[in-house]
């Protein structure tokens, strides 16, 4: 047994976990025709293998045209992609991993490498990828409500597949933190309002209908992030009460565990005290939270995502663990680069860890 705090079970109600290591969601555009093939699976299945906790899959669409703006992103509908799945949720439970999709809405934002926007029609609160541009028309009240009945029938669909959770991509600028941010969100109906309180209600209402159509059992998580990449300039919560309407709003609705994404998983993020992002939304909400972001990696700042990174030392993400600042810890690149990660860091092993390479965003292995 290892003494890391990584390696201690997660024993929550409704999820149990093998250990603190969570695979981040990562985008990997190799499901052509929005359908996870053989080599989806057996990616998956590797980082199963190599010891992680729960697998957190990349971004996967619902049934609205708009949700991709790739179509080798895969969905998380439809008889052909839904039967890709079974193969990637078999695959990685047998190897003692848990598994949860992530569902993706980017709304209005056009695609990060091709810049392409996504199908029409496309959804989002005010037709805005970014303030002053403007690339559609807001969405309809019918649009909105089918929208989140399309998120729940993905939310049932995972429930059918046999995961262990689901989770809501409500960070970096797409659909849902369109919603968020007063920036993106010029509505004058109900779906907009003077705080954080008001303007989560979408994201709300996609809790709560996920939550009606997978059970009272199935657990919800949902990623949030203070920036809207590619810009991090801008912040959602602005001081920690900003921060508690967001985060009560989306507690009363029934999320189970916060996913909190940022750049570094130890960021300071309100002035006066050390604690994260992930640290102040567990303090907020009393609910578990995921922390994520250079882990594993000897990051030097202002590195780009895709820039080459050594190996780096996991001290301070275990101390704070230990401490009981966060509850799970998210790993991305470093997965991407060595899917046993997990296992070597438990053994001991870390002079065998590889470090990332843009190369292996391009890989599936
Ligand atoms: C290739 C790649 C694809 C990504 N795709 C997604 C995604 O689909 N959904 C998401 O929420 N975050 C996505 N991210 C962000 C990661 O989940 C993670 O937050 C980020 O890489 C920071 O963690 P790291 O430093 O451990 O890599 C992606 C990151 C990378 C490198």
């Amino acid at each position: 047994m290892s003494a890391s705090p990584l390696f201690r079970p997660f024993d929550h109600p409704k999820l149990k976990l093998r250990n603190r290591i969570v695979m981040a969601p990562m985008t990997r555009k190799r499901s052509p025709g929005g359908v996870p093939g053989a080599d989806v699976a057996a990616y998956y299945r590797r980082r199963g293998e190599g010891g992680v906790g729960l697998i957190l899959s990349e971004g996967a669409g619902i049934r609205r045209n708009g949700s991709r703006s790739d179509p080798a992103v895969p969905n998380l509908f439809g008889d052909d992609a839904l039967a890709g799945w079974q193969a990637v949720v078999d695959g990685v439970k047998a190897t003692g991993a848990k598994f949860a999709p992530q569902l993706w809405h980017v709304g209005a934002r056009p695609d990060e490498a091709t810049k392409a926007l996504p199908e029409a029609p496309i959804d989002s609160p005010s037709g805005l990828p970014w303030p002053g541009k403007t690339v559609a028309e807001p969405m309809s009240d019918e649009a909105i409500a089918d929208t989140i009945a399309a998120y729940a029938e993905a939310a049932a669909n995972a429930a059918k597949l046999g995961c262990d959770a689901v989770e809501i991509h409500g960070a970096h600028g797409y659909l849902i933190d369109q919603f968020l941010w007063d920036g993106t969100n010029l509505r004058s109906d109900g779906w907009n309002g003077p705080t954080l309180k008001e303007r989560a209600r979408f994201a709300a209402e996609v809790v709560r209908a996920m939550r009606q159509a997978a059970g009272p059992d199935f657990p919800i998580l949902i990623r949030i992030s203070q920036d809207k990449s590619p810009d991090g300039s801008v912040r959602l919560a602005n001081d920690p009460g900003e921060l508690a309407l967001l985060v009560e709003v989306l507690a009363e609705a029934g999320v189970d565990i916060f996913h909190c994404s940022g750049a570094r998983f130890s960021r300071r993020e309100f002035a006066g005290s050390d604690l994260s992002f992930a640290g102040w939304v567990k303090k907020i909400s009393g609910l578990p939270t995921i922390a994520v972001g250079t882990v594993g990696l000897d990051v030097p700042p202002a590195t780009p995502l895709f820039a080459t990174i050594a190996p780096g030392p996991i001290d301070e993400v275990e101390r704070r663990l230990d401490a009981g600042e966060f509850d799970l810890v998210a790993v991305g690149r470093a997965l991407l680069a060595d899917p046993d990660w997990a296992e070597k860091v438990r053994a001991g092993r870390t002079d065998e860890l590889i470090g990332f390479e843009a190369r292996y965003v391009a890989e599936l292995h």
